[in-house]
């Protein structure tokens, strides 16, 4: 588990600031990164999913380290570029971009994209001639992930080798092979199995004379949640020895890392208060001010239980199950389905609780206003140095 950096501990516990409100740590995002590279040897570049958290300072401070982002659209095309990434160090990943986003791509100089289809490598060859494309290979297993990446994302094994020989037919260039193991994934075989893949389709890809310069390693590093996972070490020791063992020296391709959640979402937490606790005969409800509209905890519905402390009461005292939720009158706006948080006895309306770990995914899924409810306000802390036009002291409010 990671330890929550001293700046997110005391906005936990500041009860001055009014809930609900979010707070982020571009600091420890920045640390989580650096600690990624180290685990991986340096042998990965970590490429930043920015829709994880577009956050301006995080991206120029990783752009910075060498790191490159990872960007699906005309819009996070234009944020990475604001944030002063080189627009050849921005890869495109959204196999499904359409002409006009690839047009504005190419304008700006973008040249890495991701295809799966024949329809996509022959856009590309038409829209952005001599671009280099990853080939999106399927991972169709759903073990280990909280939000399994299948169905729409990626092709076959055949499919790949032959997508990959049509791009250089079609005057690209065939970049590597990329895919996605699932996001917040338990499992570091899930990586095992995906590796030998890739090394099957490169193996048939090499005969035809086309090297396959890199592999995508992709997302799914997990972020701190209820559920135990490994330590990222365990991933990064499994991923290296797979990759040695299927991709002998001296042809073995550059790596890769193209983490979200494992960047962002322990840098991050959301402040609530209690408005109520409500006993009914089906169980007791206890209604914060921040959920999944107004806070963007929308993992609440893709298979991930956030931790939730409550500051005002000490650990171990008496506790009983209840079923958290949002403020909006909404069935949705509840904190998972099926598992059961426990809250101290004397829990009370005006009582703090903490959500930890909602650095990812979440200043981005809010609603404008849902019920009347305005997205929660942010605090962003970046150190000093990490933000070229930020204030001097690294305090930047909204
Ligand atoms: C192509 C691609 N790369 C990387 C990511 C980041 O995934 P994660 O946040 O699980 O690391 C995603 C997220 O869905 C994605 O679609």
């Amino acid at each position: 588990m990671t330890t929550p950096s001293p700046w997110l501990v005391r906005s936990a516990t500041d009860r001055l600031r009014p809930t609900p409100f979010t707070a982020f740590d571009v600091g420890a995002a920045v640390a989580a990164y650096d600690r990624l590279v180290a685990v991986f040897d340096g042998r990965a570049r970590v490429q930043y999913a920015v829709k994880a958290r577009p956050d301006r300072a995080l991206m120029t401070a990783l752009v910075r380290r060498g790191g490159a982002l990872d960007v699906a659209s005309p819009g996070e095309i234009q944020q990475a570029l604001d944030a002063g990434c080189p627009p050849e160090d921005i890869a495109c990943s959204n196999a499904f971009a359409d002409a006009r986003e690839l047009a504005f791509a190419r304008e700006k100089g973008v040249v890495v994209f991701t295809a799966d289809s024949t329809a996509m490598v022959e856009r590309l060859a038409t829209v952005c001639p001599g671009a280099s494309v990853f080939v999106r290979v399927a991972h169709e297993h759903t073990t280990g992930a909280a939000q399994p990446l299948v169905g729409r994302f990626g092709c076959g094994e055949g499919e790949a080798v032959r997508l990959g020989l049509l791009a250089v037919r079609s005057g690209l260039r065939m970049a590597g092979l990329t895919w996605h193991v699932g996001s917040q994934q338990h499992d570091p075989a899930q990586w095992e199995r995906a590796i030998a893949r890739a090394a099957r389709i490169t193996r048939r890809i090499h005969r035809h004379g086309v090297t396959v310069e890199h592999l995508n390693l992709g997302g799914g590093l997990p972020g701190t949640y209820r559920t135990n996972v490994p330590p990222v070490e365990a991933y990064a020791r499994t991923i290296l020895t797979a990759v040695d063992r299927c991709f002998p020296h001296p042809r073995q391709p550059r790596l890769v890392l193209e983490p979200g959640r494992a960047v962002v979402a322990d840098a991050g937490i959301t402040v609530s208060s209690v408005k109520a606790v409500v006993d009914r005969p089906c169980g007791t409800y206890v209604v914060l001010d921040a959920g999944l509209w107004n806070a963007g905890l929308l993992d609440n519905l893709g298979g991930i239980e956030y931790r939730v402390t409550f500051p005002g009461h000490p650990e171990g005292v008496a506790t009983r199950p209840v079923t958290l939720c949002g403020p909006t009158c909404d069935s949705l706006d509840t904190f998972t389905t099926d598992g059961v948080y426990q809250a101290p006895l004397a829990l009370a309306p005006g009582d703090r609780a903490v959500i930890w770990s909602t650095g990812a995914y979440c200043s981005t899924s809010t609603l404008v206003g849902f019920n009347g409810y305005p997205p929660v306000p942010e605090h962003v802390h970046v150190p000093p140095g990490e933000d070229a036009d930020g204030p001097p002291d690294g305090a930047r409010e909204p």
